[in-house]
């Protein structure tokens, strides 16, 4: 206690001007003023151990923000009417009852916080947002389920658990947006549990140890979805990346507009695990290189965006209408894989695609007829880059109308027909970086086409056109 009190003086003396300490039994009462700082009123240099006690800060120009800049504080001291505090690493250990009265946004984030008492708000209420990342010891959150007005809650960071909360701890939360509990070390997620949150718009679960993802889990029937065309639309994100999901059973989702699934262990998704009367959009299934039943696909007329890349997939054992019922679909990654072949008619009823990734596969291959679409031909951008092609007959992509793009850099082709490219006039960006193709082509392409290069790999010091490399 000496030793700490002997610290406190000498840290104080820098900044008597702001801070006034009387000396009481076993620690001090401090007074706060405010340095007034654009609009906000900047608490600096302040230091108190579990033993000081505060004076009620004087924010006389009536600042909207009360941030603590530089302080080492064990316990909030009282604030008065505010709109906003930013008390982020400050140490912080303890928030004591009546701290609050009004106050919309609070920032207390990379402390050491302990405790948040049921009573720190005496309009709980009121409160907006509230930032709690980086709280690894806060084991009680009881306080939460008075924050009925919360549109934004972050609990990233923290050692999390959901079995510390109560089930009902949202119960009262219809207006929460935003829910972000990323980096924790949730592995269950108990059906219910967010079933009450109506209003949100994101879910942040990504990078914790998640395993499955139970029937109703995710079921929350949000307000804010309107139907259209037999189908509801809504904005509501859930990131679940990066967790060890190898389960996600039938009805786990009701509405979502896009779920990222990136980097897990998945190996069984429900046929019906989304609801087919919601409007998914986009879909990121990259990285679970195990999953090999894709009839779930069959549900989701409204998707956008498909990310199959990094899933050791291949078209063996697959079946020819995988793909068949995704109307809506734009984009299609199937970058990254196993492919060696490409079923013909596979892709035909894509109706809506615009772009194809089929990047670093092992693609020999192109036969006519391979990107034909039965109904509408929108197809705009094909990339078969690092394949495996050495001979390609180019009058493969003449019947692709739309065709802009065309990358097939890194493949083994050593041979560039420019009359049979360009034969139709829709294609404009072509890519043959890393190639063996003679200068004397790439010269003859020029006239009609762009020639795109890679990021980064401008060749200069061997013969090349315009960067990219060629023989000579
Ligand atoms: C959730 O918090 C983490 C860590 O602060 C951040 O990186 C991430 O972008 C946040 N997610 C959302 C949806 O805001
Ligand atoms: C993921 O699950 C496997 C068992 O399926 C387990 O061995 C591993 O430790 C888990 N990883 C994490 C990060 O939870
Ligand atoms: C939607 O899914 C249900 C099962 O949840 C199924 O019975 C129904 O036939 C599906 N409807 C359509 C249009 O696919
Ligand atoms: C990829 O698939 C092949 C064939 O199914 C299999 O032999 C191989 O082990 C798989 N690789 C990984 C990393 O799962
Ligand atoms: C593509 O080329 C063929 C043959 O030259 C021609 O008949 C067709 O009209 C062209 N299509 C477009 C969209 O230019």
């Amino acid at each position: 206690m000496r030793t700490m009190a002997g610290t406190r003086f000498v840290i104080l003396t820098h900044c008597v001007a702001s801070l006034f300490l009387l000396t009481v039994a076993n620690g001090a009462i401090i007074r706060l003023n405010c340095d007034t700082v654009d609009d906000k009123c900047l608490l600096k240099n302040v230091f108190a151990s579990e033993d000081d006690r505060f004076k009620e800060i004087r924010n006389e120009r009536y600042q909207s923000i009360i941030e603590f800049f530089d302080c080492h504080i064990h316990t909030l001291p009282p604030i008065p009417y505010i709109n906003k505090v930013k008390a982020n690493a400050i140490n912080l250990v303890r928030v004591e009852e009546n701290t609050f009265s009004t106050i919309h946004r609070l920032d207390v984030s990379y402390n050491r916080l302990r405790e948040i008492s049921t009573k720190a708000f005496e309009y709980p209420e009121e409160l907006l947002e509230l930032n709690l990342n980086g709280n690894p010891t806060l084991k009680d959150f009881a306080f939460l389920s008075k924050l009925t007005g919360l549109r934004s809650l972050d609990m990233a960071d923290m050692k999390l658990e959901l079995e510390l909360l109560d089930i009902n701890t949202f119960a009262g939360m219809a207006e929460l947006s935003t829910l972000n509990m990323s980096d924790n070390r949730i592995t269950s997620i108990p059906v219910g549990m967010f079933a009450p949150l109506v209003g949100l718009t994101d879910l942040d679960l990504s990078r914790n140890s998640i395993t499955k993802i139970a029937s109703g889990t995710f079921a929350i029937a949000t307000t804010h979805s309107y139907l259209r065309d037999g189908i509801y639309h809504q904005a509501l994100n859930f990131d679940l990346s990066s967790n060890n999901v190898s389960i996600i059973e039938n009805n786990a989702f009701l509405h979502a507009s896009k779920v990222n699934l990136r980097n897990n262990k998945l190996i069984g998704i429900g046929q019906y695990a989304f609801d087919n009367q919601t409007a998914l959009e986009h879909l990121d299934l990259s990285g679970n290189d195990q999953l090999k039943n894709f009839d779930f696909l069959h549900n989701l007329r409204a998707l956008h965006y498909l990310d199959m890349s990094h899933m050791n997939f291949s078209f063996d054992g697959v079946p020819r209408n995988i793909f068949d019922d995704l109307d809506s679909l734009t984009t299609l990654d199937l970058s990254n894989n196993r492919i060696l072949e490409i079923p013909i008619g596979i892709f035909a009823e894509l109706q809506s695609l615009n772009f194809i990734n089929l990047r670093h596969n092992s693609i020999s291959h192109i036969e006519f007829g391979t990107f034909s679409m039965r109904k509408y031909d929108l197809i705009d951008e094909i990339d078969l880059s690092y394949n495996n092609i050495k001979e390609l007959n180019f009058l493969v992509f003449v019947p692709l109308k739309y065709l802009k793009t065309l990358l097939l850099h890194g493949n083994k082709i050593s041979y560039v027909n420019a009359k049979q490219l360009t034969r139709n006039k829709s294609l404009y960006n072509f890519g043959i970086q890393n190639s063996n193709v003679r200068c004397y082509d790439l010269i003859d392409l020029l006239g009609s086409l762009k020639l795109v290069l890679e990021p980064n790999e401008f060749i200069s010091h061997l013969p090349n056109v315009d960067g990219i490399r060629c023989q000579p």
